[in-house]
């Protein structure tokens, strides 16, 4: 069997708070594969977001293993790890967050200065970015002189322009209107269609259904999942379904 794209294992976090702590991620463990369209679904503080910052990158859990395009991510220092979080994961969060003093071009091309790509070359790609997210009528503008709907397409043209392997989106249509949030859905679906793998975060159920997988969290277990692979349920998953067998 081919390795997969993501493969976590027992991904464990808490969280101390006084003198409490918080369980917010318990033995979640899954695979996903490379051009797959997953949506993480949960009430809110099921954990979903703390999921996304170690699946992109941005944490590390406290327990378990992740191994991403088959490195396993605990065996790599900072700047190894920000490598590939630049290189292979773009992110979409729910509020835009572009830099005000810079234009949409500018914030598009933030993710290849990183990379260190030359200037032409980074001017050319955001354009084509931003043309693909149907802005490049905006490429002057600055966050402030575009709608809010229009700021998230540049987040997304931002999260694209490295042609990452995976996107991950928390809850990217949480803040705009349904005409808007079609437009996004649609465009996560044509970049689906060219390979790109997509994680999305979202309460609605309309966008869930839109995916093509669906995992449920709940309390940090990962509890229930449309497209596992046996070797990849979790034991809170395994848990849920005896108990559901036993009633
Ligand atoms: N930095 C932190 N310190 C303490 N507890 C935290 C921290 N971050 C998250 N938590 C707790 O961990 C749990 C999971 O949080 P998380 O943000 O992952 O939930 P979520 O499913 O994304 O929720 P929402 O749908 O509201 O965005 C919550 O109970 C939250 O209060
Ligand atoms: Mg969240």
């Amino acid at each position: 069997m081919l390795e997969p794209l993501i493969r976590a294992n027992n991904l464990e976090k808490r969280y101390r708070v006084g003198g409490s702590v918080v369980r917010a991620i318990c033995e979640v463990s899954l695979a996903v594969d490379s051009g797959e369209y997953v949506a993480v679904i949960g009430r809110s503080g099921s954990g979903k977001s703390t999921l996304m910052s170690f699946l992109g990158l941005l944490e590390t859990p406290d327990g378990g293993q992740y191994v991403l395009k088959g490195l396993e991510v605990a065996n790599l220092d900072r700047n190894r790890r920000a490598a590939l979080r630049c290189r292979e994961i773009g992110f979409v969060f729910q509020m835009a967050s572009l830099l005000a003093r810079s234009s949409a071009l500018e914030n598009v091309e933030l993710p290849l200065a990183y990379a260190g790509i030359s200037r032409g070359e980074r001017r050319r790609k955001a354009q084509n970015a931003l043309d693909r997210v149907g802005l490049s009528h905006r490429l002057d503008h600055w966050p402030h002189q575009l709608s809010g709907g229009e700021q998230q397409r540049v987040a997304i043209a931002r999260a694209i322009v490295n042609e990452p392997a995976l996107i991950l989106a928390d809850e990217p249509t949480g803040a705009v209107d349904s005409k808007t949030a079609d437009g996004i859905l649609s465009l996560f679906e044509d970049l689906n269609r060219c390979d790109r793998t997509i994680i999305i975060v979202t309460h609605a159920p309309d966008v869930a259904r839109r995916a093509r997988r669906c995992v449920t969290l709940n309390d940090g277990y990962l509890v229930e999942d449309s497209g596992a692979r046996p070797a990849s349920r979790s034991r809170s998953a395994v848990r849920a379904g005896e108990a559901h067998e036993l009633s």
